[in-house]
């Protein structure tokens, strides 16, 4: 399905690197997470460190060759690559980002891979003024546990799927979190994670709500699995947990939660607890829920 012709919103100057709020409503501002080198190196590495659960997501709700999809919030690389090959050839991908060096690092990611049937938006994925009816998939990941309503996006992904098609989401659930043997350290990281990347309502445990908001959206045939991966020395997901508390520094901070002494003695204790082969990491609870649009 051809979807490209938007009466898009996006005035952005794409060798803009700057982490403007292009969207001027908001969007960056009560997102959980930052924007600097090292949030957005931590990003393209999920786009690689999940890629396996995006591709069996894909295959579960059968997306296909000729068909379209959007992945909202997609960041610097998201879920573009495993779309593009999905719907490859004769298919299209939107991905769309609320930040202008997430939109232009995107748009580069997709150059560099010579995926011409993907076109990066700057919008709000809360309201993205993309037509209704229009995707087979309308999909996010990581997007919906880092903001404070997200059936506002949910309501927009329902609504710019084809009636028939599917919306999906994969979201983390930091409910369940495992570090063995236990370190104080780890406590205390955890507990300033918890408290900074909470501090503009998003749902650290977001990921067992996900059948409920679709269902809530009106989706029907709503399904859900749950994955708890641990991952040992050598992978880059083994320290996801301190590599968010780095981005959340400066919010840590701001807030008044630790001080550059104590955040940089806690970082180094639970990183030398990861080196060790005999440690336990499970960081998190991947939630992956789909349900089709009537
Ligand atoms: C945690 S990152 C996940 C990136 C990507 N989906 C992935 O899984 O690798 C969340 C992304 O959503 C974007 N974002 C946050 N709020 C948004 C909004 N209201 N509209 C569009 N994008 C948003 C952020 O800029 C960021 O790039």
């Amino acid at each position: 399905m051809p979807v490209m012709s938007y009466d898009t919103t996006d005035t952005t100057d794409t060798t803009d690197t700057t982490s403007t709020d292009v969207t001027s409503c908001g969007a960056t501002e009560v997102y959980a997470l930052g924007d600097d080198t090292e949030e957005t190196a931590r990003l393209r590495r999920q786009s690689e460190e999940l890629r396996p659960e995006a591709l069996a997501l894909l295959s579960r709700v059968g997306l296909r060759p000729g068909q379209a999809a959007i992945d909202l919030g997609c960041g610097p690389a998201g879920t573009l690559g495993p779309l593009a090959g999905a719907v490859s050839p004769g298919g299209r991908v939107v991905g769309l980002d609320a930040n202008a060096a997430h939109v232009a690092a995107a748009r580069q990611y997709a150059a560099d891979r010579g995926l011409a049937n993907v076109e990066v938006l700057a919008g709000d994925a809360r309201h993205t003024g993309l037509p209704a009816d229009t995707f087979d998939l309308a999909h996010s990941r990581t997007l919906l546990v880092t903001i404070p309503e997200p059936a506002e996006v949910v309501a927009e992904m329902a609504r710019v799927a084809r009636p028939g098609g599917w919306v999906a989401s994969q979201e983390a659930d930091g409910g369940f979190a495992l570090c063995h043997p236990p370190l104080p350290a780890w406590d205390r990281l955890w507990s300033l994670f918890h408290a900074s990347f909470g501090r503009t309502g998003a749902d650290l445990r977001l990921g067992r709500r996900l059948p409920e908001l679709f269902r809530a959206a009106g989706l029907d045939e709503v399904e859900a699995t749950v994955h708890a991966s641990s991952y040992p020395v050598g992978h880059s997901r083994r320290t996801v947990i301190p590599d968010l508390v780095r981005s959340l520094r400066p919010v840590i901070l701001e807030l008044g939660l630790s001080d550059e002494r104590e955040l940089a003695d806690v970082d180094a204790a639970v990183r030398l607890h990861l080196a060790d082969p005999r440690t336990l990491m499970m960081p998190h609870l991947l939630v992956t829920a789909w349900g089709r649009k009537r």
